[in-house]
This record gives structure tokens, C-alpha cells and sequence, in this order.
């Protein structure tokens, strides 16, 4: 039994681990591996035949846990696209875990903030539709291509949810090159199928080719395919790159295609002054995705799927079997109508948090200011004699590459595991059409030009160890054959 006064003060000392925490990271090593011991502990505990009291599992958690980060909550992290968690969002997590609501639907608290949180995020990006919260893009894109899906079918004059795929002319989905490969599990999921998948070429800037993408839609249909949807990118993983959204949905329009966007990362690109521009045609696209737990900083899980008309998703996924029915519910609805999910989490109080503590302002802020440290790296990259730059920045993602007197044609693979294993800065590395990159995505707001600067000595520094040790073992005799 846990009373009242031990959860207080428990409560209090959690709390102030949270606090430690974030206050003493960027003191610290931004990763370091786990040591075996702890390892050990992390991964094969067995399963405990007795409780133990919460002070004590508080203990482990400070010992174990805290001291070994992913490393995002680091402001030299330029990994993947991982962002820090807000302070508002870390602050509410608890109370929404108090609370412990499903928000599958239903009058109370959780799915009527989620109402709200919805709509601000289609208004941050300029976006005229609705939808629902998710677990991240992966999933809002299984929402936004089962609508499209659904559409496709409905069009045609069949109903997909009673019949399913069998019998009729393939659905094609166009990516491209540069797509998420979300995009391709929700193809492979919905029963698309990876053959009917169309890689659309994408240009210099590693944009999709809107010509191309006509071209490969007309070929299709000429072969009796169902063309039915082009997932465009706001905001590519591997380099930030925009496509042209405008020039797109006009391809879209003329063929019939549901326009689906993956913002999931780029989209607030929208809010900075000098980016703008590029985001062109977003609204006119039939869904979007974008998640909250990226460069809005709400803390993981919470992507966001957006319909221009959610009631496309509703007729991909409604079912309420008669006990689920609420009478009390008015032309909404309950959220689980829209998407695959059931029993939903409180997601939309750290987003109501986050987007309420920065404001409108705020977040234009962040995603400013982060977006002018990308430019500043591509710059230093630029005037660097031993990198290049691989891509122009398009949001907050800098691709790039080493290119030392001698460096091997591996180094830029083997670059990133080298450089992380430092400790004092955090990159991941990509392809982009063939070549091995290097890429930093800017998303913490205390990130500064000294962590960029740090970032192209940390490369060097793990360059020159690397070609030590392959001097060291290649000169050193071998001692073994066989
Ligand atoms: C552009 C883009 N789309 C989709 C995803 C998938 O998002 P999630 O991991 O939230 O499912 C990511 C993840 O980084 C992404 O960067």
C-alpha cells in the first residue's frame, strides 16, 4: 500500500531527478554506452515473484536509468530527428498519467483538449483540416493512406473494408526516392503492396520530379492501374528537402491522386519568415502528417494525422460495435472512429502544454532559430576545405560530408560510430543517391554556434583516430593466418 504521504514524497523525489536531470545534461557525455553490469540489469532481470517499495525502485531508476540517455535531451544531439522534450510537456506528463484517461472518445478532459491541440497544429502550419492525434508519423500515415485508400475504392464504386483488395486493378502509391520508409510500411500494411509502389526521381535538391511523377502516373493508368495517391515530403528526413507541394497537387488534381504529405518533421518549417515560401500548396493537400513529438519538442509519443476532410478517415475506420455506443456524443464523435487505435493516451496535454507555454510566437522562435544554425553549419561546412556540402538546406538539416587528404572511401560510414562514441557530440549518417553522408538535424533550442563549430572538430578528431588505427593495423605483422 502506497499512502498519500509516501506518494508525496515520492513524488517529490522523482520530481527532483527529472529536474537534475535536465538541468546537468549538457554537462554530461551526450551518450555513453551502457557498461555490462548495468546492461545486464537493463535487459534480463527476472521477473520479480515479489514488490519491492517505490523508494528503493526510485533508487534503481536514478542509478540505472537516468544515466544512460539516448542523448536527445543534448543540445550538441544532431541525430536522426529526435528533439529534447519541452519543459512544458515533461512537467504535465505526470498529471496525465494521474489521470490515466482512454481517450478513444467520450465527454471528459482528454479528447476535448485533443479537439483543441488538433486544430492549433493544423493553424500553426496553415492547414484547413482536422484529425487525431497518433503514436507518431508511422501511424498517421496508416491513417492518411487507408482514407486515401478508402476514397480510391469508393470512387470506383467498391467498398474496400467488405471486399479488400482481391480481384481489382492495383492501387498505386508514388514516393519518392527521398520518401520516409513509414511510407512504405503503411503501403506494405494497407495491402498496396511494394510492387505497386512507384519511386518518383527526385531533382539536385532531392525534391520529387512533379514531371516524373505525371509521367509514371500516365504510364500506369495506360496499363490498366489504379493509380490513387503521391505522398509528397515536407521536410525529407535525409536532408530537410521540401518538395514542390504546389506543382505536385496540381498533378494530383489532374489525375485524380489523393495528396498526402509527410510534414512529419518539416512541416513547421512553415512558420519561419525565410522558408515560407516553399511550403506552398500544403493546404491543398488531402492529409498531412505531422508529428508533435519532433521539432515542437512534445515530449515522445505524438505524431498527428490531419485530413482536409477527417470524415474520410471516419469512413476508413469507423466501427462502434454496440458497446462502445455513446449517445451523448455529438457530430464528432469519438477520436478511435478515426484511426486504428482503441484505448488512446493523454497525448494532447503535453501538446495543450507545449504549444501554450511557447505560443504561436514561441514556436515560430524555435523553429527560426534552429533553422538559422543549419544555415551557419552549411556555411562553416561550406568554407571548410575538408567538407562538402551535400545538399542545400531546405528546414533544419544539414547533410554533408568529410573529405580529408586521404581519408578512406568507408570514412563517412564509419564516421558517425567514431564520432558518438566521443561523448561530446551525437550525429547519425545517411545515402543520398549513392554517396555516404554525414547529417545533422537542429532541433534543440539551446543548441548555440560553439556546438556546431564542436561538431566539425569532433568529425575531424574522430577522422584522424580512425586513421591511426588503420595505420596501426595495417603496418602492425600478423600474427595469425587462416
Ligand atoms: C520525415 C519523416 N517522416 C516520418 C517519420 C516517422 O515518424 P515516427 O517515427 O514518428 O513514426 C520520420 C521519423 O523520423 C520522419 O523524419
Amino acid at each position: 500500500m502506497v499512502t498519500v504521504t509516501d506518494f508525496r514524497n515520492l513524488a517529490s523525489t522523482a520530481a527532483a531527478l527529472a529536474a537534475e536531470h535536465l538541468e546537468t545534461l549538457a554537462e554530461r557525455p551526450v551518450y555513453r554506452p551502457v557498461p555490462p553490469a548495468d546492461r545486464e540489469w537493463l535487459v534480463g532481470q527476472p521477473l520479480p515473484e515479489e514488490g519491492r517499495p517505490l523508494d528503493e525502485l526510485l533508487e534503481d531508476v536514478s542509478r540505472r536509468v537516468m544515466g544512460y540517455p539516448m542523448g536527445n535531451g543534448h543540445p550538441g544531439f544532431f541525430g536522426w530527428v529526435n528533439s529534447p522534450p519541452s519543459p512544458a510537456g515533461v512537467l504535465v506528463t505526470p498529471l496525465a498519467a494521474a489521470l490515466n484517461p482512454s481517450c478513444a472518445g467520450g465527454e471528459h478532459a482528454g479528447p476535448l483538449l485533443e479537439r483543441t491541440v488538433v486544430r492549433w497544429l493544423a493553424e500553426l502550419v496553415g492547414y484547413p483540416g482536422g484529425g487525431l492525434l497518433t503514436s507518431g508519423a508511422s501511424m498517421a500515415t496508416i491513417v492518411a493512406l487507408a482514407a486515401a485508400r478508402h476514397r480510391a475504392a469508393t470512387e470506383d464504386g467498391w467498398d474496400v473494408r467488405a471486399e479488400g483488395l482481391a480481384g481489382r486493378p492495383p492501387l498505386v502509391l508514388y514516393v519518392s526516392a527521398e520518401g520516409h520508409s513509414c511510407l512504405r510500411k503503411a503501403a506494405e500494411l494497407l495491402g498496396i503492396g511494394t510492387r505497386w509502389l512507384r519511386t518518383v526521381p527526385v531533382d539536385a535538391e532531392f525534391r520529387m520530379d512533379p514531371d516524373a511523377l505525371a509521367e509514371l502516373v500516365r504510364a500506369d493508368r495506360a496499363a490498366g492501374l489504379r493509380p490513387f495517391c503521391v505522398a509528397a515530403s515536407a521536410g525529407t528526413v535525409n536532408t530537410g528537402a521540401v518538395d514542390p507541394l504546389d506543382e505536385i497537387a496540381d498533378v494530383a488534381a489532374a489525375h485524380g491522386l489523393w495528396l498526402h504529405v509527410d510534414g512529419a518533421y518539416g512541416a513547421l518549417g512553415a512558420l519561419a519568415a525565410d522558408l515560407a515560401d516553399g511550403f506552398a500548396g500544403l493546404a491543398r493537400a488531402d492529409s498531412l502528417a505531422l508529428d508533435p513529438h519532433k521539432w515542437l519538442g512534445v515530449p515522445v509519443d505524438c505524431g498527428c494525422a490531419l485530413l482536409r476532410d477527417p470524415d474520410r478517415a471516419r469512413a476508413a475506420f469507423s466501427l462502434v460495435p454496440a458497446y462502445l455506443r455513446d449517445p451523448d456524443a455529438d457530430e464528432f464523435g469519438w477520436f478511435a472512429e478515426y484511426g486504428p487505435e482503441q484505448t488512446r493516451p493523454f497525448r494532447a496535454l503535453r501538446v495543450w502544454a507545449t504549444i501554450a507555454h511557447l505560443g504561436r510566437a514561441g514556436v515560430a522562435g524555435l523553429v527560426e532559430r534552429t533553422v538559422g544554425l543549419a544555415g551557419r553549419l552549411a556555411q562553416l561546412v561550406r568554407e571548410a576545405e575538408d567538407f562538402e556540402l551535400l545538399a542545400p538546406v531546405a528546414t533544419s538539416i544539414v547533410a554533408f560530408r568529410h573529405r580529408p587528404a586521404g581519408g578512406g572511401a568507408d570514412l563517412n560510414r564509419e564516421l558517425p560510430a567514431a564520432v558518438n562514441a566521443r561523448g561530446r557530440v551525437f550525429l547519425t549518417g545517411t545515402n543520398l543517391g549513392g554517396t555516404e553522408a554525414l547529417r545533422a538535424c537542429i532541433l534543440h533550442p539551446d543548441t548555440t554556434e560553439d556546438d556546431l563549430v564542436a561538431l566539425l572538430a569532433e568529425i575531424r578528431a574522430a577522422a584522424a583516430e580512425l586513421a591511426q588505427l588503420s595505420s596501426t593495423q595495417t603496418s602492425s605483422p600478423r600474427t595469425a593466418t587462416g
